[in-house]
């Protein structure tokens, strides 16, 4: 793969990106390129939420969510996490490595929220004295269940070795994002990330960091500047989603 692509201009980038769309999914399309170890990822700003049986559109939430997630990817590849960043082209769009996802969602929280407090009859804001760490079946068929890692080893999902790798990149995750976004004035209350493996076999963190993705909130007040808005009705969703950008980039 072509460190030659690293500075493409848009006639480059037009010869190397087809329009074969390999996949779309709720809020990325992803398009084949000429180079069989990239990508094209395309950033919507479509919304889902409960499995998709909640709609709607959040305007610039693509822009967003395009920018930060390879701006968090950027820092941590610098701290040693290996991502699928390759270049962004534009402010919706980027160029990724090429993976195979590994189909489980890896979740981590340091306060509870979210399906946590539902599952287990407790209030939002408790901080916990460690972050957990759990994992999701990607499957929207069955609605993304709850697994541990030996229900993953018996559904041959990951390796045990895969398994160890995604558990250490993912609280080495948490301890740089919590970091980076208390010095924004932002609470990292939980996060999903995913992985994907590379033709040798090589685990490196995939899909988004993003508002639709983590839970933020602000320090001070404990405003809420993630999808949680989009999902509960808070409106101001739009507004949550650039105040993150501003906390981000100034
Ligand atoms: P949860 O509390 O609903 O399980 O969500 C935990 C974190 O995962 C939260 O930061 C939002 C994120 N998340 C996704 O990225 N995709 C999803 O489909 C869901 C349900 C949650």
């Amino acid at each position: 793969m072509g460190q030659e692509y690293k500075d493409i201009n848009k006639e480059e980038l037009d010869n190397l990106v087809t329009d074969e769309q390999l996949y779309e999914g709720k809020a990325k399309k992803v398009f084949a390129t000429e180079d069989p170890n990239l990508v094209l990822v395309s950033y919507k700003d479509d919304a889902t939420a409960f499995d998709g049986t909640k709609r709607g559109t959040i305007r610039g939430k693509g822009a967003v969510n395009n920018q930060m997630s390879n701006y968090l990817m950027n820092l941590l590849e610098n701290e040693g996490i290996p991502t699928h960043l390759y270049k962004e082209v534009n402010e919706t769009d980027t160029l990724v490595k090429h993976v195979d996802i590994i189909p489980l969602e890896v979740i981590v929280r340091n306060i509870s929220a979210g399906s946590f407090a539902n599952h287990y009859g407790v209030e939002e804001g408790i901080v916990f004295d460690q972050p957990t760490f759990e994992f999701s079946y990607k499957n929207d068929d069955l609605h993304d269940p709850l697994l541990n890692s030996s229900h993953a080893l018996a559904l041959k999902l990951a390796t045990p070795e895969e398994i160890k790798t995604l558990r250490e990149y993912a609280l080495k995750v948490n301890d740089i994002l919590k970091e980076f976004f208390l010095s924004c004035g932002v609470t990292l209350v939980d996060f999903k990330l995913e992985f994907g493996r590379t033709p040798d076999g090589t685990v490196i963190l995939a899909d988004e960091i993003s508002p639709d993705t983590c839970r933020f909130w602000d320090v001070e007040t404990g405003e809420k500047l993630d999808k949680d808005r989009f999902r509960r009705d808070l409106g101001n969703v739009e507004d949550a989603y650039q105040e993150m950008m501003h906390r981000i980039f100034g």
